[in-house]
């Protein structure tokens, strides 16, 4: 299945990037969002050379208005995903209640600000070549399967994201349209790249968006991936959440941002 029109929100790096550069080509229209311009228009460019049409928006996914706007004016979407994110470090005796809010209003806000009104757009288009009117693909993580003491909003953010896509797809498919959770686990970019800790099964964010599009096209509500972690995640995840605190406070701190 080859997307043509796309719209993307946190394209001006790491996975959302990944995500442009693998969609462009001769015939694709793209819409990428985000808030760095120079970043976001570097993108963009990579994905003119590769023959794409492409719409830049610089846009914060935490603005409802804004969003909706820039949805719903993007025309036919075959493919929304709602990539922006952001984490924390992990060093903070306690997350700072600002960093906190500003995880939530991403992580989970962003994410119906994008979803919502890209779904109410693709309901009301034709069904696409196959078979669906539209799909929206939510990132999550691997760690929205982990409460981590280390990071509590990130991993609560994500498990709501993940929660809410999932199930939400259920009610979706009625109306021919599609909401795809995507659960990665380590991805080599910014949001990694002062980690202390170990992080198996590290992928590069092509490889990433690649093994993500390939779920979305295969039609899985949940695609979560390398499978080995996403195994050791959900045993970890089993265990008794006092015995899983001070397991995870075990780990070295990651720097605040
Ligand atoms: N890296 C990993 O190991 C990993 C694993 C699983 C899931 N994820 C998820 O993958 C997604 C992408 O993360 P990444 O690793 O690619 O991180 P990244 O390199 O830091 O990229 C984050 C992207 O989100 C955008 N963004 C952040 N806040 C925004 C806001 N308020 N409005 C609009 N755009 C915003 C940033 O753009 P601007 O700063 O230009 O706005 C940037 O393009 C996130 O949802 C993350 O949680 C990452």
């Amino acid at each position: 299945m080859r997307f043509a029109h796309v719209l993307i929100t946190g394209a001006s790096a790491g996975l959302g990037a990944a995500f442009a550069r693998l969609l462009a080509r001769p015939g694709a229209v793209l819409h990428l969002g985000a808030r760095r311009a120079a970043e976001l228009e570097a993108v963009a460019e990579a994905c003119r050379k590769a023959g794409a049409t492409v719409a830049t928006r610089r846009v914060d996914v935490r603005d409802a208005e804004a969003m909706a706007e820039w949805v719903r004016g993007a025309g036919r979407l075959d493919l929304v995903i709602a990539n922006a994110g952001v984490s924390a470090g992990t060093g903070e005796a306690q997350e700072q209640d600002a960093r906190v809010r500003l995880i939530f209003e991403t992580n989970l806000t962003g994410v119906l600000n994008t979803a919502l009104p890209a779904l109410e757009a693709m309901a009301a288009q034709a069904p696409g070549a196959d078979g669906w009117r539209g799909h929206v693909a939510v990132v999550s993580s691997i760690a929205g399967f982990l409460p981590a003491a280390t990071a509590p909003a990130y991993c609560a953010s994500k498990a709501a994201a993940r929660a809410w896509a999932e199930a939400r797809d259920g009610t979706e498919r009625r109306r021919g349209l599609r909401v795809h959770a995507l659960c990665p686990g380590f991805i080599r970019t910014a949001m990694t790249e002062n980690n202390p800790f170990p992080m198996p099964g590290m992928m590069s964010p092509e490889e990433a968006a690649r093994r993500a599009l390939a779920g979305i096209a295969a039609g899985r509500t949940r695609i979560a991936y390398p499978w080995p972690l996403y195994a050791l995640t959900r045993l970890t995840a089993a265990l008794p959440p006092a015995l899983l605190n001070r397991l995870m406070l075990l780990a070295p701190a990651k720097p605040a941002d």
